[in-house]
């Protein structure tokens, strides 16, 4: 397993992703003081499996990120709660043999990081030492202080995700904008500022108001990438099959389609189908031929 990684050759690194904050609390719309002057947005796009990473990646997309949506986009799970860290890693490992310069983070699935902190950490390690992830995601905020803060300390970069978090499904009562309440906006604040105290070095916020986006983006030092979060965000990410087309199931308004792979699959199938039925499929040029010294000893032989 090769991370390619060699600093220089454009790889994008954690750093690379903190110096791309678009603005500081401190002196608003000036580069950061991180050193970095590379001001434009950053972009993240979901993948699962080697082809996909590797046309994102050469692409030029920044963080690929193999997210826990697998198990409803790939696997066909009602939502993301029953997938396992098995699966993860099994994913996480074709994305890390497609990618070579977006920078590769996992996504730590449901029940991998909600008990003992210990296990969690070595759950997180797993990604980082079998599956070739330079970073791992985790959903939650204040609560998830401490776990950030110790994933850190074990050298794994951390990705905070807050709002719309689907591993809450439940508590939330299901898929809904979050932080549209006075209340919900302020913990939402709260669980963002969370997040960047425990050493995160980005955080996705998914399907809030616009203006609480663009208010948290203001006062984090660190990057945010919005889904569903309007376009303040320092960054964007999508569900890769929703905004190709390729969701069987209920798409969010803020999933742009760019391209109708669904469809060209189902009319590529309907006329293979059709081919094979009438007989059209494989033509000549399509089959392997003896040759005719072989052909004719071949037909000489007799049938036992
Ligand atoms: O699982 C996922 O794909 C995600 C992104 C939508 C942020 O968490």
């Amino acid at each position: 397993m090769s991370t390619a990684f060699d600093a220089g050759n454009g790889k994008i690194t954690v750093p690379d992703i903190l110096g791309r904050k678009t603005s500081t609390p401190s002196s608003p719309n000036q580069s950061s003081d991180r050193g970095g002057s590379d001001r434009r947005k950053i972009v993240c796009l979901t993948a699962y499996d080697y082809p996909t990473a590797r046309l994102l990646d050469e692409a030029g997309v920044d963080v690929v990120l193999v997210g826990d949506s697998v198990g409803m986009v790939v696997l066909g799970y009602e939502n993301t709660l029953p997938l396992t860290v098995e699966e993860m890693l099994h994913h996480t490992r074709a994305v890390r043999r497609g990618v070579r310069r977006a920078l590769l983070v996992a996504d730590m699935p449901y029940g991998s990081f909600h008990g003992d902190k210990d296990e969690a950490v070595r759950n997180a390690v797993r990604f980082v030492k079998e599956a070739g992830a330079e970073a791992v995601k985790v959903e939650g905020g204040e609560r998830r202080m401490e776990l950030i803060a110790q994933m850190v300390e074990a050298e794994i970069p951390v990705m905070g995700h807050i709002g719309l978090t689907p591993q809450s499904l439940h508590a939330f009562g299901g898929f809904r904008v979050q932080g549209k309440t006075l209340e919900a906006a302020q913990q939402l604040l709260r669980d963002a500022r969370a997040v960047e105290a425990a050493g995160a070095f980005s955080i996705v916020l998914e399907s809030i108001p616009r203006e609480l986006a663009a208010r948290i983006t203001s006062e984090l030092r660190i990057p945010t990438i919005g889904i569903g979060a309007g376009p303040e965000c320092d960054g964007q990410i999508l569900v890769l099959h929703d905004m190709i087309g390729l969701s069987l199931g209920h798409t969010p308004k803020f999933a742009r389609r760019y391209a109708n792979v669904g469809e060209a699959i189902s009319h590529a199938v309907a006329a293979y189908a059709e081919d094979v039925r009438e007989g059209r499929f494989p033509a000549d040029e399509e089959s392997y031929h003896l040759s005719s010294e072989v052909r004719e000893r071949l037909l000489a032989i007799r049938r036992s």
